[in-house]
């Protein structure tokens, strides 16, 4: 068991943020709470000036340790209704060796935050929402993973099936496989803010499109598709084995010098795809409002910018820049767009144009040489294989400052603050970036 300590001067209590649970610091050193006092009052201090001090995990023995039994959680009691906040929500815990308790310090919000309160059905009411999030591990006895207790690390939560694991919550559990540890240089903050847009990247160009993603440092280069063609099929979820398992024809993949189309360019999970997409040597044209974004994304160097407004437009103009060729394609808005970029893609039996959605497939069937996918995210969770390998992919990518993190607006406050930050994501009013919201 751990008890976390800070050896830095940094002794600013004034500024930390709200203590909990509240108690007093002699109550806390003496009584049989000693490790949620210290961890917290670390946590308090490590937040941000984390990257300024240095922590130690020091082993000891806390005899007598007691885990608190109750947290801070937002609950969701039916559809259409905010959040609501309560202190009292029992703390989950662990039951398989590959889960942790992470403390949530930043919870980066998805459009799907907001978007399930309209029109999911829920596994469970009250319901605990959230997808990703960046914290503390402060309970995890495996020794398997080589994280500890004390590392911080970002996870994404993809199975919103097990309240356990959602992120508006001050503690929660997460799978072995879907954590990567921050690097230094990697704020909670931008943390919180990557998770599932990176996994829905990933799994999207690697297993629905093939695109191998490329060795960095001294991993090997990511083929997913083959990584999940090596399995045995009943290892897969069978709702998502039929994309899985497509097809493992190398001419079906993308190769370098070849375009990817993404629609909605300006997104989260756009930032990622096309990074990756650039990584792996592929042309990548981004549909986006250029008036808006314009400024933004060519500073990052993209190939084409292909403006939004006028979608039948945009599809004469990538027609226009592939030659009629597309074969590969990726929307991340909703059928509508789908649809615009399936007519872009080149229809042709022998060599099938894919178009991936992240959002939702055009309404109307595929034509004749064009494949719709959809991204098996439950692959993320359920494979621990697969979830290994892409978090030991974003690990490095993170290491080595290889691809380029959303920008993010931190609200700081705390769990109270998540129903005001989703009005203004489902408002329109948040555009290329991720709120994060700091507890
Ligand atoms: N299948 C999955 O498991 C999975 C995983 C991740 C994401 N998703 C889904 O994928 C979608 C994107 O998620 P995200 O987190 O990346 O979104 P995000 O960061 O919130 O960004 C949404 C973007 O879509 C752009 N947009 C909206 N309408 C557009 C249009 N007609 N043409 C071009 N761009 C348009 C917006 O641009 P403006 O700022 O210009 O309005 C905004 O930048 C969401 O629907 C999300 O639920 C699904």
């Amino acid at each position: 068991m751990a008890i976390i300590t800070y050896s830095s001067s940094v002794d600013d209590e004034a500024n930390a943020l709200e203590v909990w649970p509240p108690m007093s610091k002699t109550m806390s050193i003496a009584g049989d709470q000693k490790r949620p006092y210290i961890t917290e009052l670390v946590l308090q201090r490590d937040l941000d000036r984390r990257r300024k001090a240095s922590v130690h995990v020091i082993e000891a023995a806390t005899q007598g340790y007691a885990t608190p039994k109750v947290q801070r959680a937002l609950l969701l009691h039916g559809l259409r209704q905010p959040y609501e906040l309560t202190n009292a929500h029992a703390i989950p815990t662990t039951v398989t060796d590959n889960e942790m308790i992470v403390r949530v310090l930043s919870i980066g919000l998805n459009p799907v935050d907001w978007k399930s309160v309209l029109w999911v059905r829920h596994p469970a009411l009250p319901y605990v929402a959230g997808r990703d999030f960046a914290g503390m591990i402060v309970k995890y006895s495996s020794s398997i993973s080589g994280l500890r207790e004390g590392d911080i690390v970002l996870c994404a939560s993809t199975d919103y099936r097990d309240m356990r694991k959602a992120a508006f919550q001050e503690y929660a559990v997460a799978l072995e496989h879907n954590v990567c540890k921050l690097p230094e240089h990697v704020s909670v903050a931008q943390g919180a803010a990557i998770g599932v847009a990176y996994v829905a990247a990933a799994l999207a160009l690697g297993v629905c499109l093939g695109l191998r993603l490329p060795r960095l440092g001294a991993a090997k280069d990511l083929d997913l598709r083959e990584e999940v063609w090596t399995l045995p099929p009943e290892s897969i979820p069978a709702d998502v084995r039929a994309e899985c398992l497509q097809t493992r024809e190398e001419d079906q993949r993308p190769h370098p010098g070849q375009y990817l189309v993404i629609w909605g360019g300006s997104s989260t999970s756009a930032l990622f795809i096309s990074q990756l997409a650039r990584l792996a040597g592929l042309k990548v044209i981004l549909v986006v409002d250029v008036a808006k974004h314009g400024a933004r994304l060519s500073t990052m160097g993209w190939n084409f910018l292909v403006d939004s407004q006028d979608a039948n437009r945009a599809v004469e103009v990538i027609r226009g820049i592939t030659g009629g060729r597309l074969r590969f394609a990726i929307d991340t808005v909703g059928p509508k767009t789908a649809s615009c970029l399936a007519r872009c893609l080149m229809h042709d039996s022998l060599t099938p144009g894919h178009l991936v959605a992240l959002a939702a497939l055009p309404k109307e069937p595929s034509a004749d040489g064009v494949v719709y996918h959809s991204v098996p995210m439950k692959l993320f969770h359920e494979v621990p294989g697969v979830g290994r390998a892409l978090m030991a992919w974003l690990q490095q990518a993170l290491a080595a400052s290889a691809i380029e993190l959303p920008e993010v607006t931190c609200v700081k406050g705390g769990l109270s603050f998540v129903n005001g930050a989703l009005d203004q994501m489902r408002r329109g009013e948040v555009s290329g970036r991720r709120i994060v919201v700091s507890l």
